[in-house]
């Protein structure tokens, strides 16, 4: 007598899976997409990047789907709020304290070709007088600081650096300027 396929949930969806199996292989045998960056097929996975990370029902953090094996009744999603959070521009503890602004305070970030309003992620990493804004956030667009500007002779764009001021966006939202 054959035992019955092992089951998990991707997405909603029951999808049966084979002992040893990732949740990565268990998701591409079925054609659902997650991103890799360090993963490589054949090779044994590190969980380096982190790219492919997804969200299982009572765990406490995100998991890399290259390295988490199935299990039986796990229920995964693999495209949560939780795995794209919004928008964070990461200010050094030193600047955050001259300005007083707070970790998840809402700031207002203008140069001189636009003006976004993104949450401050106070961090160690990262040097007083600079501050990092990623670029795929459609809500808070970086681009909107920057320039479109392509390099003359190779004709890719240019490094998307630009002077910045900021402030807590309740002060230019008091003022009418937010
Ligand atoms: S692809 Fe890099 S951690 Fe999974």
């Amino acid at each position: 007598m054959t035992n019955p396929p092992q089951t998990l949930f991707i997405n909603g969806r029951q999808l049966a899976f084979e002992n040893g199996e990732t949740l990565l292989e268990v998701a591409r045998r079925h054609d659902i997409d997650i991103p890799t960056l360090c993963w490589l097929k054949g090779a044994t996975p590190t969980g380096a990047c982190r790219i492919c990370v997804v969200e299982v029902e009572g765990a406490r953090t995100l998991l890399t789907a290259c390295t988490t094996p199935a299990a039986p009744g796990m229920d995964v999603q693999t495209e949560s709020p939780a795995q794209a959070p919004e928008c964070r521009v990461e200010i050094s503890i030193q600047d955050a304290r001259r300005m007083d602004i707070s970790n998840g305070q809402r700031i207002r970030i203008r140069s001189r070709r636009g003006v976004i309003v993104a949450k401050a992620a106070v961090s160690n990493d990262i040097l007083p007088g600079v501050v990092f804004i990623p670029f795929h956030f459609a809500a808070a667009a970086a681009n909107r600081l920057t320039h479109a500007a392509l390099d003359p002779v190779c004709h890719i764009p240019e490094l998307k650096v630009c002077a910045v001021g900021l402030e807590p966006a309740d002060e230019a939202l008091k003022r009418g300027t937010a």
